[in-house]
């Protein structure tokens, strides 16, 4: 079942495609210029932590991820907007390659080794991440790679409206996961804007951070636990 409003939100975004980038409707962040070190050391980590299959989460239209060497690794891509999923499966569909239309925060997860959410926690709301979060605990998957900024010394994790967009450091409050396993830095050119009291912060600490699946359980079991 969908909730309504996430998929308005993100439909809108994508049909009017506020994310800037003429490359890629799923902005910035997804261009191959910013894109390269991902594309390069992801099959490395995915080999060194086993994994076998991934649940990509949100896929957006696969424009960087098409370009990762994924030889014997199954791959299932899950977006909420239904016209991502159904370009990318007629172009990029294959016997170990699949996308479906779901909402992460709604649907019954399918399982695999771990699960890759690049680009999204970002753009929701405290209670969304939470939402999230508790999803993919729900999972089989071993493993959670997602985005987060290692620095601590800027704002993060402002609680914004879903669909807007904050710098998130899962290892900060309200989300305090332990440190992650390992990090793989994307070498990002991006910048972040923060105003005149902070100005313009280059995002040299944009990552993707893995944690094993049993510390996000964990952390989230004390939070069920807290009054
Ligand atoms: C900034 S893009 C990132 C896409 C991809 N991970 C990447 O790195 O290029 C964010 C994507 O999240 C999708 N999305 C947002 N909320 C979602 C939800 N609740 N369930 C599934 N996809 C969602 C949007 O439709 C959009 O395609």
């Amino acid at each position: 079942m969908q909730n309504n409003d996430t998929a308005a939100v993100f439909q809108d975004i994508y049909l009017e495609q506020r994310w800037h980038s003429t490359e890629s409707v799923s902005g910035w962040g997804s261009e191959l210029g910013n894109t390269a070190q991902v594309i390069r050391e992801l099959p490395g980590l995915l080999r060194r932590f086993d994994v076998t299959s991934i649940l990509d989460v949100p896929c957006g239209d696969f424009n960087w991820m098409r370009h990762v060497e994924l030889d014997g690794i199954d791959y299932t891509g899950a977006d909420i907007v239904p016209d991502l999923v159904t370009a990318n499966q007629a172009a990029y569909g294959a016997p170990n390659r699949r996308f479906m239309h779901l909402d992460l925060l709604e649907d019954t997860l399918p399982g695999s080794d771990l699960i890759l959410c690049r680009d999204c926690l970002f753009h929701f709301s405290h209670a969304d991440v939470f939402r999230a979060l508790e999803q993919f605990a729900r999972t089989t998957a071993r493993f959670l790679l997602t985005t987060t900024f290692l620095y601590r010394s800027w704002p993060r994790n402002a609680d914004i409206a879903t669909g807007q967009w904050t710098p998130i450091n899962l290892e900060m409050a309200p989300y305090e996961l332990p440190a992650p396993r390992t990090v793989l830095v994307e070498g990002s050119n991006e910048s972040i804007i923060y105003g005149p009291d902070i100005g313009t912060v280059p995002m040299h600490d944009r990552c993707l951070g893995l944690w094993d699946m049993a510390d996000v359980r964990q952390r989230l079991e004390r939070r069920a636990d807290t009054p």
